[in-house]
């Protein structure tokens, strides 16, 4: 790009010399239209209880989701993302209770549709809840098997279409899983129903707080880098992507968010399908003590919301979602 002009004709403090130019030649901005608030539910009565590694952020049994649903509603955000928090005898090897048509996230997403028929309601396709072992996916000779993982993940998906979910989100990071959903949807006649893949999904260390935030941390003893992305590479996320179209994503997800905007920028001028960036619970927690500890200003969550804006994201899945959007309502 060329720039014309030169100092001192072109003095670009001209334009941000006062709030209301400012706010006339500003590129982007943040809408609630562009969030998206995640929820965890657990069992029991009467249960709204803090996460230590989340501040600010709690666990809800289902008599108590209102507390929350409500101001969701007020505040008019499109979607929330639902996560089980499993106690631990219903977990085994092979995440079972996933498959439970009775199981937490299927009470929820029938009593939340029912009461609240115009929010958006996204789940996660994945096992991490649900296994002993806290992976994605399961363990056959010592590997997370993708094929046998993948059977289990259709039924998963199926079961939620059922139970009234709007977007199936697949975060797992299995090959192929994608195209298996689609079609099994598609079968069973669930054309309606939209898949947002975690298309490009890092083995990263921000994801700590949400991994004890659904009960999966003290389980996993190992790392996920068997089968999410490496961080070293980019490339590699275009071609994640490229195959998640062609087997029938809506929408993709890059995750974390922060640190890969690079990665947004890319998708975003490679591909015309809407992307969505997650901003972690590593990522919240971070900006939250600094907030807490006075060592940044509260406006840091609306910079680093923007950031994903900027680099092209169409929405944000923050834990932030309902703060943010007191603020710009
Ligand atoms: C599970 C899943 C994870 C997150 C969303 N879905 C964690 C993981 O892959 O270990 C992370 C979300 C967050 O950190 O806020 N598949």
């Amino acid at each position: 790009m060329k720039i014309a002009g030169k100092f001192p004709d072109i003095r670009l403090r001209r334009i941000r010399k006062k709030g209301w130019i400012r706010r006339l030649v500003s590129e982007n901005s943040l809408s609630i239209n562009d969030l998206v608030l995640p929820i965890f539910v657990r069992d029991g009565k009467n249960k709204v209880e803090p996460i230590k590694s989340m501040p600010g952020v709690n666990r809800y049994s289902l008599d108590k989701l209102d507390s929350i649903m409500r101001k969701v509603q007020k505040y008019s955000i499109p979607m929330i993302a639902l996560f089980p928090y499993i106690s631990k005898n219903k977990k085994n090897k092979l995440g079972t209770e996933a498959l439970n048509k009775n199981n937490l996230i299927c009470k929820s997403i029938k009593l939340i549709k029912k009461k609240y028929p115009k929010i958006g309601i996204m789940c996660d396709v994945a096992l991490d809840p649900y296994t002993s072992h806290g992976h994605d996916g399961i363990i056959f000779n010592n590997k997370i098997d993708n094929d046998k993982t993948n059977k289990i993940l259709v039924k998963q998906a199926l079961i939620q279409a059922e139970m009234g979910c709007d977007v199936i989100s697949p975060s797992d990071m299995m090959d192929g899983r994608i195209g298996e959903i689609r079609k099994a949807l598609d079968r069973k006649n669930f054309h309606d129903v939209c898949i947002l893949s975690y298309a490009v999904k890092y083995a990263s260390s921000f994801y700590g707080p949400f991994r004890d935030a659904v009960g999966s941390k003290i389980n996993l003893k190992s790392d996920k880098k068997t089968y999410q992305m490496d961080y070293r590479n980019s490339n590699e996320s275009l071609r994640e992507v490229a195959l998640d179209v062609k087997e029938g994503a809506d929408i993709v997800m890059v995750k974390p968010g922060l640190p890969y905007l690079d990665i947004i920028k890319n998708i975003k001028d490679n591909f015309k399908i809407p992307i969505f960036a997650y901003q972690v619970s590593g990522e919240y927690s971070l900006i939250k003590y600094g907030i807490r500890h006075k060592l940044i200003k509260e406006e840091a969550i609306l910079e680093s919301l923007m950031a994903f804006k900027r680099a092209g994201a169409s929405a944000v899945v923050t834990y932030f979602a309902l703060e943010i959007a007191k603020k710009i309502s």
